[in-house]
């Protein structure tokens, strides 16, 4: 009898197994109406709100978005520890991830894809965090009043020739922290605290406001140079205010340290959570953002260069034309974030010139 049963129950297995099939296939599908990621970001434009759409609608994964300073978020994340909700971290500057990474709220995140889409110098070495989008940080000058063969280098910014002149937003702001991490990489501290006490006696006024706000004050008439990040500029020349227009077309831009070691670059960058919940839909998303596709969007849209060298830049970044960047590695800017925000309060740089 027990030779004919198992048999038997071997068939009926093999049926059941059989019958079952179109419900497996059936299940991913119904997993996928269902998944989430959960990002935290501190990017602020427009222009991702309506990516993370495409992306929900191409692959059916919801994206629960976190809005707030990186600062924010890091402390979030260490407060919420292997309870945290969040499968990734967005900030607008490398030295924030770095420091992500040192505090242990990210993880490696392996993809050939990754690999090829991002170059060696706008990523972490152990893959902890990627560059999604390169930003300079260059000066803009009043196309009136400044002939542009007397532009140089940052370092020039403190000759006299300059004094009275020069705008830039208040040193809390990390655009600034990582210029100055850069100054401190190639000149030593010393040097750059002199750097910095000398751009400050040449400002205009105090350091106030942001980066569109130095380019509209050049066009007010209280400065003729401001230090900005470029997508500023595309976004004051494509704004619906007819003043912001005209504030960017009073000004154009300058590269510095061209015949050196090549102008300040930082970029907006991610990273997966240590404890992501769903870290390979995480990595699926930086996938996305890195595509040809997106990148091209972001620098569209965002004016912000591409981090994929595969995507093609807009016209007004054409406009612009093609500069040397200075290829610090990255995560210098973080290590050295610290020293240059102790540098700024020992010139008092947000109390503004004292002459
Ligand atoms: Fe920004």
């Amino acid at each position: 009898m027990n030779r004919l049963f198992f048999p038997l129950l071997f068939v009926l297995a093999l049926l059941a197994s059989c019958s079952e099939a179109p419900k497996t296939e059936k299940a991913p599908q119904d997993a996928v109406e269902e998944e989430e990621i959960t990002l935290y970001t501190h990017r602020h434009y427009d222009t991702d709100k309506a990516i993370i759409q495409k992306f929900t609608e191409e692959t059916g994964i919801k994206v629960n978005v976190v809005k707030a300073s990186a600062d924010a978020l890091m402390q979030k994340m260490e407060s919420e520890g292997d309870q945290s909700p969040a499968d990734l971290l967005i900030t607008v500057d490398a030295g924030r991830l770095v420091r992500a990474k040192t505090k242990g709220l990210l993880q490696a995140a392996e993809s050939e894809a990754l690999m090829k889409m991002v170059p060696e110098h706008l990523r972490d070495t152990d893959n902890h965090w990627y560059g999604l989008t390169k930003r300079a940080r260059v000066i803009v000058y009043d196309k009136e009043k400044v002939d542009p063969a007397t532009l140089s280098t940052y370092e020039n910014l403190v000759e006299p020739q300059w004094n009275g002149k020069i705008l830039i937003r208040p040193s809390s702001n990390i655009y600034n922290q990582s210029m100055l991490a850069s100054i401190i990489a190639h000149h030593g501290n010393e040097e750059a605290k002199t750097w910095a006490a000398g751009v400050l006696q040449n400002l205009a006024r105090k350091p106030k406001g942001n980066d569109r706000d130095q380019v509209k004050a050049i066009m007010a008439g209280e400065g003729e140079l401001a230090v900005i990040n470029t997508y500023y500029l595309g976004k004051l020349l494509n704004s619906k205010d007819a003043d912001e227009v005209k504030a960017g077309e009073a000004v154009a831009i300058f590269f510095p340290n061209q015949d050196d070691r090549g102008t300040h670059v930082n970029i907006s960058g991610i990273g997966v959570a240590k404890y992501a919940p769903n870290k390979e839909n995480a990595i699926r998303f930086i996938e996305y953002l890195l595509s040809k596709e997106v990148q091209e969007t972001f620098a569209q849209t965002n004016y912000e260069y591409p981090v994929n060298p595969g995507a093609n830049i807009s016209e007004l970044l054409q406009s612009w034309g093609t500069f040397k960047e200075d290829n610090l590695s990255l995560t210098k800017l973080g290590e050295l974030n610290k020293d240059a925000v102790i540098l700024f309060d020992e010139v008092a740089w947000d109390n503004g010139p004292t002459s």
